[in-house]
């Protein structure tokens, strides 16, 4: 069964064809500037262009930064305020043309990772963390996702912690692996104190690089990278979408 994977961030948005059998993508993906303002519409108008690019008439799953309840986003953190109480499900299943599964992207990416990737088989609690424009949490419980966690707004120095240790703060900032290493040990601390996951799973474009910065970590759980790296986000989606 295939299912059009789509992963709406703060400054791209990707999609591709997902075998849910293997997760893993039938053909390249296509990825397209998240446009600004990122409105509704303008967003919906990006996904529309990835479905035909790929010529789709079949199901589609779409992560979105913001917290989601039966297609409705009701946080908009990276993106135009415009997307708070708006039924985003609806809009991307009129311009789409097609049926539309809406979940938050770092869930999306957390169920890839627990499916096919490094949280495949793992219970008690797990916890992935996707580094990129701000910090999205997707939380397990011996494999069941408790969805819409906002880790990545929990306050760190009274700043909320995605403005201090996003993978887009060590871009703005120049900072180092040495130094952004740094923050992000101490904002996974935080969280250990909090949670005491059995796991920690980091992902987004930057995990791909993480040899430059998992062995500067101190934090006491054991961290591992996303295995399935930035494609994470469009294969969740997709088995989003195929759960219903
Ligand atoms: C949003 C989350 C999202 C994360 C990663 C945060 O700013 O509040 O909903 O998962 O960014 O995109």
């Amino acid at each position: 069964m295939r299912i059009l994977g789509v992963d709406i961030g703060g400054s791209s948005i990707k999609g591709g064809p997902v075998d849910l059998s293997r997760g893993e993508l039938t053909a390249p993906r296509l990825s397209l500037p998240t446009p600004i303002p990122a409105t509704p519409q303008a967003v919906a108008d990006r996904v529309a262009e990835i479905s035909r690019h790929f010529q789709w008439q079949g199901v589609i799953g779409c992560g979105v930064p913001a917290v989601v309840r039966n297609g409705t986003t009701w946080t908009a953190a990276n993106i135009d305020r415009g997307w708070i109480g708006f039924d985003v499900g609806q809009l991307l299943a009129t311009t789409t043309r097609c049926k539309v599964t809406v979940l938050n992207d770092a869930d999306a990416a957390g169920l890839a990772e627990m499916k096919f990737g490094n949280g495949c088989g793992q219970s008690g609690t797990v916890l992935m963390i996707t580094l990129g424009t701000g910090l999205g949490s997707a939380l397990f419980r011996d494999g069941r996702l408790i969805p819409n966690t906002e880790l990545g707004h929990l306050l760190i120095n009274d700043d909320v912690a995605e403005r201090y240790a996003s993978a887009a703060v060590k871009q703005q900032q120049q900072l180092s692996y040495q130094a952004w290493a740094g923050r992000l040990d101490r904002y996974l601390q935080r969280l250990n104190e909090l949670l005491w996951p059995d796991l920690l799973i980091l992902g987004g474009e930057i995990s791909r690089e993480h040899d430059q910065f998992l062995p500067l970590l101190t934090v006491s759980t054991r961290v591992v990278p996303a295995l399935l790296g930035n494609d994470a986000g469009i294969i969740g989606a997709a088995l989003a979408a195929a759960a219903g």
